[in-house]
């Protein structure tokens, strides 16, 4: 029997459920899953149990958001924090995750899972990248912006999340997707994670689109914000370059704007290659590590 598809929305949640898809709908949720320990000691089972818990509501949650046609998931599942936790958790928790993420596997679901994880990690890792690549003689300097950073970050194939869900009412991120939320809604919610319920998503999706034009704005003003201080860069460089050759910088209009065209597809060039090499380099580094472990 499937684990996620089994059971379908009530007629209520259905009914509910078709209202709120006339409206913007997220295509990504990350969910921030706390509060399984608060939910083992309220309902006085071992921890291990609130933790087990916490992975089957996931596999629920999965559900709903199928249902609802959001089609990406990533869920904060443990942090590198986390490893300071007692070894009898930590170890319980390894094989929660083995045996569950294992049987969300077989299913083909699309979900990213953040495990040993923390977003400044991440984030200073995607800096060494860059490092590399200009080392390597494959990026300029000039290469690197925001958006370079963004591709090698380990979401880039994704879209930046729509909502960001807490729940067990702590209003923090906990390092999580620090970079990739800055236009996302936040929503903290007080439900402890093993008893999240339809009705909870449901809430964080209204937020969500009571929002949205205010979200959709910022992303849009930012997008135009990145792409105006590239142009203002690249056009400083061609002038540079115009007058390094003794031309009048702002002479022939369209030698300007050949050399702009030229600077734009070389970096473009550059970065392609950087990152088809950087893809690489990680493809290795998986199939070294799964070599080491196995
Ligand atoms: C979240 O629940 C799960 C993990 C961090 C692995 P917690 O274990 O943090 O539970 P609380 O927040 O202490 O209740
Ligand atoms: C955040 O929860 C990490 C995960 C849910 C995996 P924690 O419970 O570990 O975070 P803090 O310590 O309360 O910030
Ligand atoms: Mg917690």
């Amino acid at each position: 029997m499937s684990w996620i598809k089994e059971g379908e929305l009530s007629l209520w949640e259905r009914f509910c459920a078709n209202i709120i898809k006339a409206g913007p709908m997220p295509k990504h949720i990350a969910f921030i899953m706390d509060g399984n320990r608060r939910y083992a000691k309220k309902c006085q089972v071992e921890r291990q149990e609130g933790h087990s818990q916490g992975f089957n509501k996931l596999a629920e949650t999965l559900r709903w958001c199928l249902n609802l046609g959001i089609l990406e998931v990533t869920v904060y599942a443990f942090s590198i924090e986390n490893f300071k936790r007692s070894k009898s958790e930590v170890d319980g928790l390894m094989d929660l995750a083995r045996q569950k993420f294992s049987r969300l596997m077989e299913e083909q679901c699309f979900l990213n899972v953040c495990f040993a994880y923390t977003s400044r990690h991440e984030i200073s890792n995607a800096v060494r990248e860059m490092a590399w690549g200009v080392e390597q003689g494959l990026l300029d300097p000039s290469d690197i912006s925001e958006s370079l950073l963004d591709k090698c970050l380990y979401t880039n194939r994704s879209p930046h999340p729509d909502i960001l869900i807490r729940t067990s009412g702590e209003v923090r991120l906990s390092d999580f997707l620090l970079w990739q939320t800055s236009h996302s809604c936040l929503v903290f919610q007080p439900v402890l994670w093993p008893e999240y319920t339809f009705w909870n998503l449901f809430e964080a999706i209204l937020q969500f689109q009571m929002n949205h034009s205010v979200l959709q704005k910022a992303r849009d003003m930012y997008a135009e914000e990145r792409k105006r201080q590239q142009l203002e860069r690249d056009q400083a460089t061609v002038t540079e370059q115009l007058l390094r050759e003794g031309l009048q910088a702002s002479g022939d209009a369209q030698l300007r704007r050949t050399r702009l065209h030229k600077l734009s597809a070389r970096r473009e060039e550059r970065v392609q290659g950087f990152l088809q090499a950087l893809e690489l380099k990680r493809a290795d580094w998986l199939a070294r590590l799964g070599t080491a472990s196995a």
